[in-house]
């Protein structure tokens, strides 16, 4: 089955058809980027965009990068702030004409991971981070999930959610280096680790991609490894969800 993943980001809108028995994309990837203000209308018109680019007519999956409830988002810290209570499933199938399934970015991606990824055979409790503009994350025990965890947003000790202090999103903003992002982003780690005491940090999002660069500076108890599907994990993962869905009905 050949569904329409679209991986919503504060950023950036990445599409691309996947082949959800295998997850592996079946064709190029489409981004366009996100509309600023991030409104539900602009966002609208960029995700029809995408669908109109691939003239796909069928379930598509959506990963968004907020708490999402039965399709409704339930926070806005990247995107624009009218997002919250808004049904992401309405407007944006309003927008494309086809049957929209949403679900949280980060999870989306966590559940490709562990599907067609390095968390194949990980029966543990496996944590995937993405690092991108947010921090976003999706926990994992014994292959299930547990949706919705956000922990880019455990208070850190600025006073502001830890993605302020060690996402992508804020080593740009913050110019700070990549080695000293990544310190702090070890930081960042063992304080997940002190929680959790995961069995294995998946790394995925953009900064992924550079996982060579620093790795060397992750000390953690736990295995980290980068995402095997690095940045397509978000697409396959929302693919996989609509597949789930349309079928189930629910
Ligand atoms: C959002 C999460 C999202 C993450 C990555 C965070 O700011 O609160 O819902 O998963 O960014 O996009």
């Amino acid at each position: 089955m050949h569904i329409l993943g679209i991986d919503v980001g504060a950023s950036g809108i990445k599409g691309a058809v996947v082949d959800v028995a295998n997850g592996k994309l079946s064709g190029e990837r489409f981004r366009v980027p996100t509309p600023q203000p991030s409104t539900p209308q602009a966002m609208a018109g960029a995700f029809a965009e995408i669908v109109e680019y691939f003239n796909y007519k069928g379930p598509i999956g959506c990963g968004f990068p907020s708490i999402v409830k039965n399709g409704v988002a339930k926070s806005a810290s990247n995107i624009d702030k009218s997002w919250i209570d808004t049904d992401i499933q309405q407007v944006f199938g309003k927008a494309s004409g086809c049957p929209v399934f949403a679900t949280n970015d980060a999870d989306a991606a966590g559940v490709a991971e562990m599907h067609h990824g390095l968390g194949v055979g990980e029966n543990g409790l496996v944590l995937l981070i993405t690092i991108g503009t947010g921090l976003g994350s999706a926990l994992f025990y014994k292959g299930q999930l547990i949706p919705n965890t956000e922990l880019g947003h455990v208070l850190w000790k600025h006073g502001k959610p830890a993605e302020a202090w060690c996402s992508s999103g804020a080593r740009s903003k913050l110019k700070i280096s990549r080695s000293e992002w990544a310190d702090r982003f070890n930081e960042y780690l063992n304080h997940l680790e002190l929680l959790f005491s995961p069995d294995l940090f998946i790394l995925g999002g953009g900064e992924s991609k550079f996982f060579e660069q620093y790795k060397h500076q992750l000390k953690t108890n736990a295995r980290v490894v980068p995402a095997k599907l690095l940045n397509n994990a978000g697409i396959i993962g929302a693919a996989s969800y609509a597949s789930d869905k349309a079928q189930s009905g629910k």
